[in-house]
């Protein structure tokens, strides 16, 4: 236990590593009268040409008549850092900077005196590394330091600094092919509502909106994400992906509550319950993105990187169970009515709709929330992208279905049906209140 004790302080750092989030960008950190024996800083996956830029200023060590080779920087994968941890358990070695597994950037015995170095660390093993400093006297120093950081890769042949990490450098073609689809979607739409503009509902103008809103948020991404990989900063096109991620992400749940309570084609005004609803979810929404916002910027290592995550994953747990409630009480009240008001082909139709609606509202939460986090810790940093691309097809998927069950209707099926239909839907619904039972 006591040879197991002072390992505890590294537990969070193999927590985070195991996370797949890959930061790239140029970071600055301040260390202050810091006694810790492991300090992470950055994560960054890098090609077989990976460069990191260290520069650090303003070092000042409360006890400098120690072995300074015992406190420096190093470059470890997830992988090596494991091996380290039992190398220092079984007491092979007393330093992880001692140890030939991980890559020594820089060690505090060169600074002889000085109170800063820069320094050009060259990278020729792709793979995905974190960027460490190791304090091996943890009781008698302490350490403050300006950090400043950069991980890029160079391209192949034009050397051109690339700050995204690999796997992650396709992201802004990525983003930016998605954008077009949704434009695409919109111009559809747009023509779908001209030719169909008699029979459509305010909600359908709303979804227009929707789509409109997620293609500028894509194209935003697409450019935030391209000005990480030209500059490693993000500064000007975040702010304007920040605020469109947050227009969409509220008019999206909007929309998902609204169809779920069959506003403007199944009645014209909200339930005060419904309202609730959207009382409570669009306010958790801006939680949502503020929390969001800090994530992005801090980067995994950054300070309470860890608090905003949960609220964040907390919040976003919430919103989607709020935005099921509606859909339930709707399919509820299409039960009730059918049963009592004879019009039960009408009322089985939209019953059907609304219980496929459903399932596809869980699937999609269930997808962009639960497999894509899974894909995202169990693919390689090689092909991070991937869980992007599935989240966003997902996410495309469920555009796609709701605007094409919920178009506006030419001969709306809803009152419009013939006797026969009539009885058989009646006979359906006997039929199911009989299995029901
Ligand atoms: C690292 O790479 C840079 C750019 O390719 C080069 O200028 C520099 O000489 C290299 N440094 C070392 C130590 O290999
Ligand atoms: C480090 O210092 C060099 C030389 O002053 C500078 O060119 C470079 O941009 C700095 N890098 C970072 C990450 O601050």
């Amino acid at each position: 236990m006591e040879r197991f004790h002072h390992l505890l302080p590294l537990l969070p750092l193999l927590l985070l590593t195991t996370l797949p989030t890959t930061f790239s960008e140029i970071r600055f950190s301040e260390i202050r009268s810091d006694d810790r024996p492991i300090i992470p800083f950055d994560q960054f996956g890098f090609t077989h040409n990976g460069i990191l830029e260290l520069n650090v200023s303003k070092i000042s060590l409360s006890n400098s008549n120690l072995d300074l080779s015992k406190v420096g920087f190093f470059l470890c994968t997830l992988d090596s850092w494991l091996h380290v941890l039992q190398q220092l358990e079984d007491g092979e070695i007393r330093c992880a900077l001692q140890s030939d597994l991980v890559k020594s950037v820089f060690t505090f015995s060169s600074l002889n005196g000085k109170e800063s170095f820069n320094t050009l660390y060259n990278e020729t093993d792709s793979d995905q590394y974190n960027l460490v400093f190791a304090n091996c006297h943890p009781q008698q120093l302490k350490v403050s330091m300006d950090v400043n950081s950069a991980m890029y890769n160079l391209d192949g042949k034009s050397h051109v600094r690339d700050y995204l990490s690999a796997g992650r450098t396709i992201l802004p073609r990525v983003y930016f092919v998605f954008s077009l689809v949704y434009f695409t979607l919109a111009a559809v739409w747009i023509s779908v509502l001209y030719k169909k503009r008699l029979t459509a509902f305010r909600i359908h103008y709303f979804m227009l909106a929707v789509i409109i809103l997620k293609a500028i948020n894509l194209l935003c991404e697409a450019e935030d994400k391209s000005y990480i990989k030209r500059t490693g900063s993000a500064h000007g096109w975040d702010i304007l992906f920040y605020m469109f991620s947050f227009l969409k992400g509220i008019s999206l749940f909007t929309l998902i509550v609204l169809i779920g309570t069959g506003w403007s084609f199944l009645k014209p005004f909200l339930q005060d319950k419904e309202k609730k609803v959207l009382m409570i979810v669009i306010p958790l929404q801006i939680v949502a993105n503020i929390a969001q916002v800090v994530i992005d910027e801090s980067g995994p290592y950054g300070h309470d990187w860890v608090t905003w995550k949960q609220i964040f994953l907390l919040v976003d747990v919430v919103c989607c169970c709020a935005v099921l409630f509606p859909i339930v009480w709707s399919i509820k009240n299409l039960r009730e009515a059918a049963r009592t008001d004879g019009k039960a082909a009408v009322n089985l139709m939209k019953l059907t709709l609304f219980r496929h609606y459903y399932i596809v509202v869980i699937f999609y939460i269930y997808f962009t929330r639960v497999v894509v986090y899974a894909l995202e810790t169990i693919t390689s940093y090689r092909y991070s992208w991937t869980s992007v691309v599935a989240a966003e097809l997902a996410t495309l998927a469920f555009y796609v279905f709701t605007g094409y069950k919920f178009k506006p209707e030419a001969h709306n099926p809803y009152f419009v049906i013939d006797d026969e239909e009539e009885e058989a839907a009646a006979e359906a619904l006997k039929l199911e209140d009989e299995f029901e039972l």
